[in-house]
């Protein structure tokens, strides 16, 4: 694997080139966006494809996003182009925001997971942009960790995760936006959230009108969207959720084993590893597998994390953490 170092707001153009001729030769290519580390390959290619769900240890039954420079090439992928994925495209992309529509027969069934649609994306990150540009194909690309691992939102947590399965990790520094998009499917009469994420719903209400709730998760739904399987985004230690006046409590659990923990308030916390947290939505979901990533190299058996507050623009934010936390009752 080769590991070039193309910070932003610069590419460089040597690794840019390098990369792309990767993609375009079947080859995986890991790279920078926003929100985290992706996975890519040629999204018109199965055989490339087929590579990411086997470097991942990914069920192929999960569709993945096709990354494209632009709404004009994202147009060439869908079956259908309705005025509200236009509104929706002219405001958030470049951005963190997902858009699954009808697809057309050139994308393969292994991207969609055989589904009639497909998710499309414009990543607001200039290495991911550069690298779609002289690619010019669509990157098909989850985030760059094995399965149910946390995402990657450094160049090190990708190669510690997946190492030589890239061919390329391209490294453009830490992301900002810190967890994955936010995905909205537009293939009904109303457009459903599927994925809370940093694109609000108040802000996605504004621009298309009402939005239907992400549907109540069961097995047989959770293969409409990955982001969806119950314990997903986890870190190996235990995460728990928490009241500041529950952790005494939750802290005597461990045994004496190492205890980490995501602190909101300003109260001495009795655990060995505290990392403080920042009270805005955003500063927080930038910071948030960083931490878990440190909590869980510094040898954590639980992870303490203070409930953030009840409010919609923390509801990406939740959504990662509920999904990473041990279910109530079960073994810690
Ligand atoms: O921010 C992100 O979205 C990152 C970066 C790399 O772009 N990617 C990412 O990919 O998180 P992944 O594979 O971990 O998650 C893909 C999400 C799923 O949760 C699912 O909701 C949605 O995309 N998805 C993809 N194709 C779909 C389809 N055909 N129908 C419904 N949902 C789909
Ligand atoms: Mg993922």
């Amino acid at each position: 694997m080769r590991r070039l170092s193309a910070f932003p707001p610069v590419p460089d153009p040597e690794a840019i080139a390098a990369a792309a001729e990767v993609i375009r030769s079947g080859g995986l290519v890991a790279f920078p966006t926003e929100t985290v580390y992706g996975l890519g390959a040629n999204a018109l290619d199965a055989q490339a494809v087929r590579r990411i769900f086997e470097a991942k240890g990914r069920p192929d039954n999960n569709p993945l996003i096709a990354h494209v420079p632009d709404a004009l090439v994202a147009r060439e992928l869908v079956a259908e182009w309705p005025e509200r994925a236009a509104l929706l495209a002219e405001r958030f992309w470049p951005g963190p925001l997902t858009l699954v529509l009808p697809r057309r027969s050139i994308v393969p069934d292994l991207v969609t997971a055989g589904l009639p649609a497909v998710a499309v994306r414009v990543p607001a990150h200039p290495v991911a942009l550069a690298l779609l540009r002289a690619a010019a194909l669509p990157i098909a690309a989850p985030s760059a960790n094995r399965f149910t691992e946390l995402s990657p939102t450094t160049a090190d947590h990708v190669s510690r995760s997946l190492g030589e399965q890239v061919d390329v990790i391209l490294d453009g520094g830490p992301t900002t936006v810190g967890i994955e998009s936010t995905v909205l499917d537009l293939t009904g009469s109303t457009p459903r959230l599927l994925r809370p994420g940093m694109v609000t719903l108040a802000e996605l209400e504004h621009t298309v009108g009402a939005i239907a709730p992400p549907p109540l998760v069961t097995p047989t739904s959770a293969r409409l969207s990955p982001g969806m399987h119950e314990r997903h985004y986890a870190p190996r230690a235990s995460l728990v959720l928490v009241s500041p006046a529950d952790v005494e409590r939750e802290a005597a659990r461990s045994g004496g084993m190492p205890v980490g923990a995501l602190v909101l308030s300003d109260l001495l916390w009795p655990v060995q590893h505290p990392v403080r947290m920042p009270n805005d939505p955003a500063a927080y979901a930038s910071r948030l597998y960083a931490a878990l990533h440190s909590l869980d190299d510094l040898g954590c058996h639980m992870i303490l994390v203070e409930r953030p507050p009840d409010a919609p623009a923390w509801l990406g934010v939740m959504d990662r953490l509920r999904r990473a936390a041990v279910p109530d009752g079960a073994e810690r």
